[in-house]
């Protein structure tokens, strides 16, 4: 059968179902839209790292609680909103474009001839600052979790923050919505009294963990796909562009579009194709830097794991969230870096897919069925949450309420692939105190692995 006929016939097969009311005579669709429902590939959408916030589509579960559950308590690990750029991106792929621009202000043409007057938008003197943009996105964020857990928030009194500014003004801004909000303490994390810093910013805590994991195989990727975007382009640019320049342009779609909070002409440059290959080139990196592929990762995630589930554990037994917390607060907030969510997301599985096949990252070619999708994790602002719901059915035995936990990805619930039998995909809390109890006990050498054998050498970098 070719595609066509069995997307005809499933379609077919689907308006054969009954129908919501008895008496209608014909199916006809909502909207005569052709096939495609007027779906249209966005870049912005693909860019691992560096896109404005968006929400993330998941698996199609709804970020309102199931029917039947209340959420009781809820942690959220919030990466920081848009800055200038990342000064190591900034370095290695745009800051090289951007002087090879300013040299070849003519000569530029067809779709590219707006750079001949195109400027940078990218501050030099606060590359890894909050932007005005960002600032705005974060206050909408804070105003969707408001609306999402109006019942907990206001009691919300305690923000934790690293001594980052971008953090720290993330923070700021995102509880410019809510009502209370000079009454919240935001506490700059600066030492690791409770193991604070490790569950905040484990990599910092962490002498083996390097960010170099996965460059060298990135470097492979981009000079395979690079060159044959920088031929296509080459009519139309006045210079030769390396794949690193490809690179950095791609990159510029991202940080223009996050800056001034409008999608960046450059955006309309590349083809889908050649976006989908630089997500690739930024998973690859991630999964081998913060992902599956590094062995710290898990050991990196689970601190913060462990903490937030003492934390609803202590709301439980004890009706208070204990260690420092004041006794009301039921929803917390910890402002982190891109890193952080993925390495809790690779401790539970999140991002993995269904199968039991270990993740390839191959480093000559795109594996297109890879479950590893860092655009929809970390775009500026983008956070790993942790629910505990109070469900009316579900008791262990009986008939009684039950009491689970889920996880949201930038407000699409991903369910946990080795506990999934609660409402909404959700994991039933005893269940999850056991796999969080093994996995902490996994993985609570995180002195041993993450100490660096030789001290000496440690002390004096
Ligand atoms: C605090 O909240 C009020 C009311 O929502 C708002 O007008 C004000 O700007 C906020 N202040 C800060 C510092 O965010
Ligand atoms: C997720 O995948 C990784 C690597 O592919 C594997 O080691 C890990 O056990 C998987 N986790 C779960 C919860 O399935
Ligand atoms: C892609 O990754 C999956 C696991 O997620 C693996 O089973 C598959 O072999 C990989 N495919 C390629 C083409 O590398
Ligand atoms: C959820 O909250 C509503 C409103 O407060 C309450 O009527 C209902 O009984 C609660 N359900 C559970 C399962 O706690």
């Amino acid at each position: 059968m070719s595609l066509r006929a069995l997307l005809l016939a499933s379609a077919a097969s689907a308006v054969a179902l009954p129908a919501f009311s008895a008496g209608q005579q014909a199916q006809i669709p909502l909207q005569p839209l052709d096939h495609s429902q007027g779906y249209q590939f966005d870049p912005l959408l693909h860019l691992p790292g560096i896109s404005p916030y968006f929400d993330a589509v998941g698996f199609g579960l709804e970020h309102k609680a199931p029917e039947g559950c209340n959420v009781s308590a809820a942690s959220y690990l919030v990466r920081h909103g848009a800055i200038y750029a990342n000064d190591k991106e900034y370095e290695e792929y745009i800051k090289p474009f951007l002087w090879k621009l300013e040299k070849h202000r003519d000569g530029w043409s067809g779709p590219l001839s707006f750079m001949s007057k195109w400027q940078s938008p990218i501050e030099e003197d606060k590359l890894e600052e909050l932007t005005p943009s960002g600032a705005v996105d974060a206050a909408k964020v804070g105003k969707h979790l408001l609306e999402r857990y109006e019942d907990l928030v206001p009691n919300t009194k305690r923000i934790l923050a690293d001594k980052k500014s971008r953090t720290y003004d993330t923070a700021k801004n995102l509880i410019k919505a809510w009502a209370h909000n000079d009454t919240i303490d935001i506490v700059r994390v600066t030492k690791n009294k409770d193991g604070a810093m490790e569950s905040l910013i484990p990599h910092k805590s962490c002498d083996a963990f390097s960010k170099e994991p996965g460059a060298e195989e990135q470097e492979t990727f981009i000079n395979i796909y690079g060159p044959s975007v920088a031929t296509r382009l080459a009519p139309y640019v006045p210079f030769k562009l390396t794949p690193k320049d490809v690179v950095g342009l791609q990159q510029l779609c991202g940080y223009e579009s996050a800056i001034n909070g409008k999608r960046s002409d450059i955006c309309g440059v590349f083809t889908d194709a050649e976006w989908m290959a630089y997500e690739y080139a930024w998973d690859l990196k991630y999964a081998y830097m913060v992902g599956p592929m590094n062995p710290l990762s898990p050991y990196l995630g689970f601190p913060w794991l462990h903490a937030q589930s003492k934390i609803f554990q202590s709301i439980d037994e004890r009706g208070t969230p204990g260690e420092g917390w004041p006794d009301e607060q039921r929803f917390f907030l910890s402002f982190t870096h891109r890193e952080v969510p993925p390495f809790v997301a690779t401790a539970l599985g999140l991002f993995n897919s269904s199968s039991k096949a270990v993740e390839q990252f191959p480093a000559d070619h795109i594996n297109w069925t890879r479950a590893w999708r860092m655009a929809d994790l970390i775009p500026f602002l983008g956070h790993v949450g942790m629910e505990k719901m109070t469900c009316e059915r579900g008791a262990v035995s009986g008939e009684g309420p039950g009491e689970f936990i889920r996880f949201i990805a930038n407000t699409a619930p991903r369910p946990i692939p080795d506990c999934q039998s609660g409402p909404g995909a959700s994991c039933p809390l005893a269940d999850f105190e056991d796999l969080i109890g093994k996995g902490a006990e996994r993985h609570k050498d995180f002195h041993k692995v993450c100490d660096k054998k030789d001290k000496k050498k440690g002390k004096h970098e």
